[in-house]
Parts: C-alpha cells; structure tokens; sequence
C-alpha cells in the first residue's frame, strides 16, 4: 500500500516523558505527538497541542479541571501513568464523555516496599546515620548513639485499607507487627483475615500506633485529614509516614509536631506543594524526605509507561481500557 494509501493513524499527545518502549508501541498504533521532557508543558501549550489529538497520555503534574476539560474537543481518552487521579476531574471528564484511565496493581507492592522503608528508615535513623558517618563526626562507639525506636511487635495503624494499604499490612505482619486499620468503609472480612488487621476508630488508630501510615486518596473528605489535632493525639513515639498524597496533611502542623517532639519522626514522599516542601521540614533531622518516588523501580515505572498507552490505544481502537475509571461511561456508549 503506498504511503499515501495508508489510513491516517489516530494523533495521541504524551504530555512529559515515559519510558521509550511505551512509546515504541504507541508509535505502531498512533501518530505521536511526544513533549520528550520531563518539564511538562505549561497550561497554553499543553491546550494547544491537545488541538485535534483523540488521547492525552498524561501525567500527575497535568491538571484537567472542568474548564480545561471544556476546551479538549475530540479527545477520547485521558490515559494517566498514576494510580492516582486527583489531577483530573473525573466526573467532568464523564459529563463530557472523555474516557480517564489509571495504572493500579503494577505499583502496589513497590509503593509499599518504600513506605516500609521510609517507616524503617525514620525508626531506625537510617538517613541520620548515614549523615553522621560521612561527615566525620563519628569518632567512638556509644551506648545510646542514634537509638531509635524499634518496628518489630509493634503497632502499625494504616490509614486506608485498599491494595497499598493491604500491602503494608503484609509486610507489618512480617515484621510481627499488630495492624489496626481505619478507613471510611470496612473492608471484606476475608481481606481483614487475610492481612490481619483490625478495623478501628480514627482516634483509636491514632492514640494507640507506634507508626501511623497514609493510604487514601486525595479526596475532599481526605485534605487536611492530618492536622495538628491529629498529630496531638499520637504517641510522642510514634512516627508518620506519607507515601499517598500531601494535601492529605497539613505540612505547617507536621513540621510543628516534628519540631516539638509532639511525634517522634516521619518518612515523607508526597508534599502539598511539590516539588516545594515546607522550609521547617528541610531543617529537621527527625524525618526522613523523598521526593515522590515511592513507585520509582525501574520495573514498575516502565509497566505504568506500557499501562497507559495501553490504555489510550485500547480507547481509540474502540475497545474498553483495562484500566477504566469512569466505566459508566463504557455502559453508556454501549447502550447508544
Ligand atoms: C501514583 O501512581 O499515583 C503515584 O503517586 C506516582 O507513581
């Protein structure tokens, strides 16, 4: 067939950079129209280049509001390399029948791994150690040099029992640990089972865990859900680990509750306002910081990259998206 000949593939806009085979396989499916960086493209340009493109691989640093939604004709299919969604409006998106997919399951034991590690980390006085050595102040052994608090046997109270969340518990329970959790629904008694952990009160989780583990999503009902009353009613102990989302903490009351020793420490990954992180915290030595990457191996960052442009491909081919977050819309075609 001559080039010509050839039927027009479907343009597809990838907004910041993925990785390359995720790429190679839109290319065979798609025409590519590749912001190759990882500075995102500002609001403007980002609009224009969505101009007459039918999907949008997208980022979490992407923000698709209702008005931004309003100007995306044709678009089919948002297809977001994030579990997490809270960039976009899916209930927008739905009313203006764009499809919105996420990468969930490929990073939920990698998620978890690091926010054990943080946790262990921060207990531990990992990165502190670390610090000591290499800049030479270590000069004896000492009975209580960088003691910190031990994990094992202790209680690990897990905001959020969704698949990170169940995940944690594993590893607590692998380090003999009592799991309580608290959520806003129960989960099934066979996953309490299997995980072993007991669903408590908000305030029972927070008064009796040694280590207190964010797991929800950014919702309206979840901003702000750690706050200094929050922080108040922890063990002076316990220490604070955030690998979900930072608007869920109110980061001025954190870093107070660091400061005064209200906590004990805290292993953060997400930040209100990332990449800015609030100037108190970047003082202390009693938390541990990273800069969102709490799903960052090598394996699971290249499975989100091949989710999502699964995904998109799979939306503009006309075939539902393994990944769907507004299914009803699905449901609603279908019926048409
Ligand atoms: C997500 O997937 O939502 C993470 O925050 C980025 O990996």
């Amino acid at each position: 067939m001559c080039d010509n000949c050839r039927p027009m593939k479907p343009p597809v806009l990838v907004t910041k950079r993925i990785y390359p085979e995720a790429i190679k396989y839109l290319e065979e499916h798609a025409q590519v129209d590749y912001a190759n960086s990882d500075d995102g493209l500002p609001a403007e340009e980002l609009l224009q280049r969505i101009r007459g493109k039918q999907a949008v691989v997208s980022q979490l640093t992407d923000r698709f509001s209702a008005v931004v939604l309003d100007q995306l004709d044709g678009v089919r299919v948002i297809a977001n390399v994030a579990v997490g969604f809270d960039n976009i409006d899916v209930a927008a998106a739905t009313q203006r029948k764009i499809l919105v997919t996420n990468t969930p399951e490929v990073l939920t034991d990698t998620t978890a791994d690091f926010a054990f590690a943080l946790l262990m980390a921060a207990a531990r006085r990992v990165v502190e150690g670390h610090r000591f050595v290499h800049s030479g102040r270590w000069t004896k052994w000492r009975i209580d040099l960088l003691v910190g608090q031990d994990v094992h046997h202790r209680t690990l109270g897990i905001f959020g029992m969704g698949r990170i969340g169940q995940a944690v518990a594993r590893r607590g329970r692998g380090f003999d640990m009592r799991i309580l959790y608290h959520d806003a629904a129960r989960a099934a008694e066979a996953v309490e089972r299997e995980v072993g952990a007991e669903f408590v009160s908000a305030e029972r989780l927070l008064r009796e865990s040694d280590f207190v583990s964010l797991h929800v999503p950014l919702l309206p009902e979840t901003r702000h859900m750690m706050a200094a009353e929050q922080f108040r009613m922890m063990k002076p102990t316990a220490i604070f680990v955030n690998t979900s989302r930072g608007p869920v903490v109110d980061e001025g009351a954190l870093a107070a509750a660091l400061e005064e020793g209200v906590i004990a420490g805290a292993g953060i990954d997400v930040f209100e306002n990332e990449p800015r992180v609030h100037p108190k915290l970047l003082k202390l030595e009693n938390v541990v910081l990273a800069p969102h990457i709490a799903s960052a191996s090598v394996d699971t960052r290249r499975k989100m990259s091949m989710m999502a442009v699964e995904n998109a491909v799979a939306a503009i081919e006309g075939r539902r998206p393994a990944n769907l977050l507004n299914g009803e819309l699905w449901m609603a075609n279908a019926r048409e």
